[in-house]
């Protein structure tokens, strides 16, 4: 789970966003570590997999199954080994 959120997501949201258009992370969301990541699940959940608003313009290719990963995963509980 946090690798799909390390791949269609901290190219911008992320302390040091790599995304060329981002100096700093947008919104303020950083997801780089689980702790980030657990206090944004309900945001997660409601930009990337009730709706498809994130990522943006999905400049990362993020799939429908990883949506579902993540709706999977937020339903259980969102725990992060
Ligand atoms: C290409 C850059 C980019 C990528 C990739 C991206 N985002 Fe975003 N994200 C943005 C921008 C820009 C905003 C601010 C948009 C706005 O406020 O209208 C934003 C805002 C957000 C917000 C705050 C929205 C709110 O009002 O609650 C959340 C949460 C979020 N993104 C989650 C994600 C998740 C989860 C992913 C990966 C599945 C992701 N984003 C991928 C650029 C990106």
């Amino acid at each position: 789970m946090q690798s799909i959120i390390a791949e269609r997501c901290t190219v911008c949201h992320s302390s040091s966003p790599t995304h060329p258009a981002f100096a700093v992370a947008p919104a303020g969301v950083m997801l780089d570590t689980p702790e980030q990541i657990k206090l944004e699940v309900s945001r997660i959940v409601a930009q990337s997999v009730t709706t498809n608003i994130m990522p943006l313009g999905n400049l990362t290719q993020m799939t429908q199954e990883e949506r579902d990963v993540i709706g999977q995963w937020a339903e259980n509980g969102a725990t992060i080994q």
